[in-house]
């Protein structure tokens, strides 16, 4: 399987913090953001491993991840994302590098705690389709959310005013190498992007998505608030196994 880690994206909300570096260069704790998402990959057994990024400091990921070392990784391959078109538009970078594979995506700033391994284990034994990771949040207005009908989602909602669930999909999602024609047929959304609640629906419709419930915890770190959360999550993690 390969592994995708999407840090495209301008960042725009986490101005000034962003205005000379890239969102996912900025620390959580001890370590650039970055690193998280890729450790996570690493640690599940995918070592065939896709950056994408963008912006006008894509230099800087070459220089901080080079070849891979830092992970035991032999090389890791890049792709640039001209401008912001969204989480789908930068995935479909990854085509060629995917093939025929199936592939497992990580947002670039999704941070958690656990291994994912049995999931991905899990979705090795999926014969076609999709799978993603569910987690309990207290404010699942920020992320997509699943509608769930007798324990299967209906459909996935992108930041509902009114959520139908207390569950955020979040930013980890196994796809077969279907994925790529499916972006193809999406149109922007009214934030101007390729959603990838709309590849996810689109499983749904030839109910072929799948789904865990991720056990233990899960963050983004694209808010101030989320940022710092994040950094205080890994300390604690860090303080409590010395
Ligand atoms: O974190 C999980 C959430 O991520 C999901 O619950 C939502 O369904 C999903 O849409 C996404 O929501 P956000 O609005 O938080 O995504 P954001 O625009 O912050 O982008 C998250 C990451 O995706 C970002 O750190 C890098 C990557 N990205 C994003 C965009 C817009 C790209 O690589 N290229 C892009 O153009």
């Amino acid at each position: 399987m390969k592994g995708v880690v999407l840090a495209g994206g301008l960042g725009t909300r986490m101005m000034p913090l962003t205005k000379v570096t890239n969102k996912h260069l900025l620390p959580i704790y001890n370590k650039p953001m970055v690193f998280y998402p890729i450790e996570t990959l690493v640690q599940a057994g995918i070592t065939d491993i896709l950056v994408v990024t963008g912006g006008g400091n894509a230099g800087d990921f070459l220089r901080l991840l080079g070849n891979g070392k830092d992970f035991g990784l032999k090389e890791i391959n890049y792709a640039y994302q001209e401008g912001e078109g969204g989480i789908a538009d930068a995935l479909a970078l990854a085509e060629h590098f995917v093939g025929d594979d199936k592939v497992a995506i990580i947002l670039g700033d999704n941070i958690i705690e656990k291994n994912i391994k049995p999931y991905v284990d899990n979705f090795k034994k999926q014969e076609k389709g999709a799978r993603i990771l569910l987690k309990k949040v207290h404010d699942p207005d920020r992320f997509g959310v699943p509608v769930i009908e007798a324990d299967k989602i209906i459909k996935i909602e992108e930041k509902p005013k009114e959520p139908q669930s207390s569950y955020a999909v979040t930013g980890i999602y196994m796809y077969d190498s279907r994925v790529f024609d499916i972006v193809k047929t999406l149109k922007p959304s009214d934030r101007g992007e390729l959603e990838i609640t709309d590849v996810n629906n689109s499983y749904i419709e030839s109910r072929q998505l799948e789904y865990d419930i991720l056990d233990g915890w899960w963050t983004d770190a694209g808010t101030f608030e989320s940022l710092f959360h994040a950094s205080c999550l890994v300390e604690k993690k860090i303080k409590s196994k010395a």
